[in-house]
This record gives structure tokens, sequence and C-alpha cells, in this order.
């Protein structure tokens, strides 16, 4: 069938119509057209990487990990009871979190131990009476944030985790 006159034009219309913003958009969008669109992103400061001095979090800024950045000199207080719970996660974390070096039983005595150079820090002894006189807040902040050469496991452990740890860790100097 012939189409009537005139549908062909309008057809072509029809394309045009369509095609023509799209082009241009296309054009605009793949910088083909270049506009120098106002923008204030590149009016601010571009801090390289690793550039100092590193900038810490805006005040307001809301913390998403707990009191473990805590820089207050306040302990934080642990909200996790050492109920039967507790002490078996705290155990399993324990495992595998801290074994490695701390040792299986927390003697100081872990696996990775025997690989470091003799003139190495070992790990803390965690079952001698030392450890009784330090607080949960400050075992808690010591898993958090590290100490001397232990490196820091917040990455590793939720906030909840680094409690049952303290609890599991608190247990073995009793
Ligand atoms: C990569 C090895 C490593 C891992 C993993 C590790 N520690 Fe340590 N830890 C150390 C070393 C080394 C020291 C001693 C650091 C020093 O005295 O400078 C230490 C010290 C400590 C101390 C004593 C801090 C003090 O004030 O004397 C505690 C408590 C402790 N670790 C708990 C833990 C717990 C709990 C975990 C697991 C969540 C853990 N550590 C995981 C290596 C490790």
């Amino acid at each position: 069938m012939i189409p009537p006159s005139g549908y062909l034009r309008r057809i072509i219309m029809t394309l045009t119509l369509v095609a023509v913003p799209l082009m241009l958009g296309l054009l605009l969008t793949y910088d083909v057209i270049k506009v120098n669109w106002a923008s204030t992103m590149e009016d601010q400061p571009a801090v390289e990487n690793q550039q100092a001095p590193r900038r810490s979090a805006p005040a307001e800024a809301v913390r998403f990990d707990g009191p473990s950045l805590a820089k207050t000199g306040e302990l934080p207080v642990n909200p996790v009871p050492a109920d039967a719970v507790s002490l078996e996660r705290g155990a399993e974390l324990f495992a595998r979190n801290c074994a490695l070096c701390h040792g299986a039983g927390g003697l100081g005595d872990g696996s990775i131990t025997q690989y470091w150079k003799p003139e190495m820090k070992k790990p803390a002894n965690l079952t001698e009476a030392r450890m009784k006189t330090m607080s949960d807040g400050s075992l808690y902040l010591t898993i958090s944030q590290g100490f001397g050469t232990m490196p820091p496991l917040n990455e590793n452990l939720n906030v909840r985790e680094r409690w049952d740890v303290v609890n599991y860790v608190r247990s073995l100097s009793q």
C-alpha cells in the first residue's frame, strides 16, 4: 500500500524533532560542544593524597563507630555484661583476631611471633596480674586504637564485638 501523501514527510519531521535535541544533548554530554558551566567545585582546596596537615573530622560530624576515637581523656564504660553469651562470643572473636599474636591462651606466644625479630616487642601476656589493673575502658581503647606496636583493630571488630573481647580478656587474668 502506498502511504498517503505527506505521511513520509510527517515521519521525517517527527524524527527530526526527536533527533535534534537528542544529538544536541549528546554533543554537550561528550564535551564536543564545550560550555563553561558555572561550577564552584574547582574553587575549593584540593588536598593531595597523604598531604599534611591531616584534617580531622569536623566537630559536628556524627561518629558512627562508638567511643573508640574518644580523645576526651574519659574512658568508655563497658555497656555489655560479662554473661555466658558475651564470653562465648569474646572467646570466638579472640581466637580469630588476637590469638595469632597473643596466643590461644593469651600468654603472648602467638604463632606469628616466631617470625618476629628478637628485638621486637612481644605481645603482652594477657593472663598476668597486671591485666587485672587495666580497666575495661582502657582495654577497649587498646583494642580500638592499638598500643605501641599492636595495630588498632577497630576495623576488624565492631563496638559490641570489642566489648565481648574485653569481657573475655578480663576472664583470662582471673
Ligand atoms: C599483630 C599482633 C597483635 C594482634 C593481632 C593483637 N595484639 Fe595486642 N599486643 C600486641 C603487641 C606487640 C603488644 C605489646 C605492645 C607494646 O607493649 O608496645 C600488645 C599489647 C596488648 C595489650 C597490653 C596493652 C598494655 O597497656 O600493656 C592488650 C590488653 C592487648 N594487646 C590486647 C589485644 C586484644 C584483645 C587483641 C585482639 C582483639 C589483640 N591484642 C590483638 C600485638 C597484637
